[in-house]
Parts: C-alpha cells; sequence; structure tokens
C-alpha cells in the first residue's frame, strides 16, 4: 500500500493532507523520516509515527474506553461532553462509534468501532453477548428482589418481560450503597436502572465491568482508551 494512502485509511485527513504529511517530513517508519508519499508499505503490524506520535496500523478500528461519568455517548450531546471528544482526532475522522451507549452517568468499559458488522454482531439481541455491570443499589437486595431480577421483570411501556442472566448481591459497598453484580444478554434503554426500579430498589451508581469474554482493563484510567487486537478478545477464539 503506498504510505499516504495507508495514513488517509487511518484517519489522517484527506488524501492531499495525507500526501503533504508526508512530503514536508512529518512521517516516520522505523525512526526514519518517509517523505515519498508513493513509498510502499506492508501495512500489517506497521507502527508509524505522525509528528512524533506512534500510532500502530488497524484494518478496521477497535477499541476499548474507561467511560467517565459525566460524557454522553453522543456524536451532538445535549448537556454534557462527548465520549467522543476523548479521542484523538484520526479516530474521529475514522467515524468510530460506540457500540451501544451508556448513559450520562454510567461508568466503565465502552467499545467504539469502525465495522458496522462487528457492532451488528456485538448489539444484535440474538447474540446474547454478556454484559457486566456492577450496580450501587439505593436499599438492600432480598432474596425475593434477586428471584424476580432472575425470573424476568416486565418495564414500564414494554410488554416484553427482561430477564438477567446473573443476580450476585455483593454487599455493602464503600460509599454506602448496597452491591449487586448483574450480567445481561439484552441491551435495552436504561435496562439495568428500569429493572430495579421494577423491583422497587434504585440504581444510584452504574459502572459496567465486562462485555462478552472481555473485563475492563485494571489499569486504563477513567477517560483513558486502548486498541483491543480483535473481535476474539470481546467474543472468544472464532
Ligand atoms: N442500563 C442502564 O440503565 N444504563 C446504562 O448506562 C447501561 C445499562
Amino acid at each position: 500500500m503506498k504510505l499516504a494512502q495507508l495514513l488517509f485509511s487511518q484517519g489522517f485527513g484527506a488524501r492531499r493532507e495525507c500526501e503533504g504529511l508526508i512530503a514536508c517530513g512529518h512521517v516516520t517508519i522505523g525512526g526514519k523520516v518517509v517523505d515519498d508519499p508513493f513509498e510502499d508499505v506492508q501495512p500489517e503490524g506497521l507502527i508509524f509515527s505522525v509528528r512524533g506520535q506512534a500510532w500502530p496500523y488497524h484494518e478496521k478500528a477497535l477499541l476499548v474506553m474507561n467511560k467517565p461519568a459525566g460524557h454522553e455517548c453522543s456524536q451532538k450531546p445535549k448537556h454534557h461532553p462527548s465520549v467522543y471528544s476523548l479521542l484523538p482526532p484520526p479516530l474521529r475522522i475514522r467515524e468510530v462509534q460506540t457500540v451501544g451507549r451508556l448513559d450520562e452517568d454510567t461508568t466503565g468499559l465502552l467499545l467504539f468501532t469502525d465495522d458496522g458488522a462487528l457492532i451488528h454482531r456485538l448489539t444484535s439481541p440474538k447474540r446474547h453477548v454478556r454484559k457486566v455491570y456492577e450496580v450501587g443499589c439505593k436499599h438492600p437486595l432480598d432474596e425475593e428482589q434477586v428471584r424476580r431480577l432472575l425470573e424476568g421483570v416486565k418495564l414500564v411501556d414494554d410488554p416484553a418481560t427482561v430477564k438477567a442472566a446473573a443476580a450476585e448481591p455483593t454487599g455493602e459497598r464503600p460509599d454506602g450503597l448496597h452491591g449487586l453484580r448483574l450480567t445481561l444478554t439484552d441491551g435495552k434503554y436504561h435496562q439495568v436502572k428500569r429493572m430495579l426500579a421494577a423491583v422497587s430498589n434504585r440504581v444510584e451508581r452504574l459502572h459496567r465491568s465486562g462485555f462478552g469474554e472481555l473485563t475492563l482493563p485494571a489499569d486504563l484510567a477513567p477517560g483513558g482508551w486502548r486498541w483491543l487486537d480483535g473481535p476474539e478478545a470481546i467474543l472468544g477464539p472464532a
């Protein structure tokens, strides 16, 4: 692949801009300036630098972010900054999108990709991909509430019953809330909050810790993100 074409594919601007970046000496490979926009490069496994910042080549972008509170999962946020503002311009130019959405006050594991087929695979209700939530509830959870979450509850304005794949009370938390680890395989709007409301409890804090096979990396700070090697990180080996 020509170097300018590679930069274009990775979100470094219009073709002409990519050619200009290269011709002006802003792009290095293996520590050496490559100033010929039409130099042939092997994309797989390539790490190139633009203005001193290293970028690994990815045919499709797939990332995990530790979503901070106070951010909306929308390109056009209404009341809070967008999670997209936490990504560098090349990823925004590549038009990565969130895989589903988390509420403005929900924290934790949020995936982004520019692979539309993968978004469909990860969010399709037929695929039953597991999402794990650490819930801080206002009231203690009794056996009856847990039983109803597992057997299925009816949400307001929704005729279908929804049930949790797992619901495990985790005891009183340092913040004084009552912990619940809830695993869901579907993804309805405000589902966790609505399910807890349906059993007369209330979600005060919500954090997603798992998506499919992937657990939020413990060393990923709120607002931070990192590349994932491929869908196997979430879906397991093909
Ligand atoms: N369920 C909710 O209620 N909110 C989220 O952000 C995610 C799941």
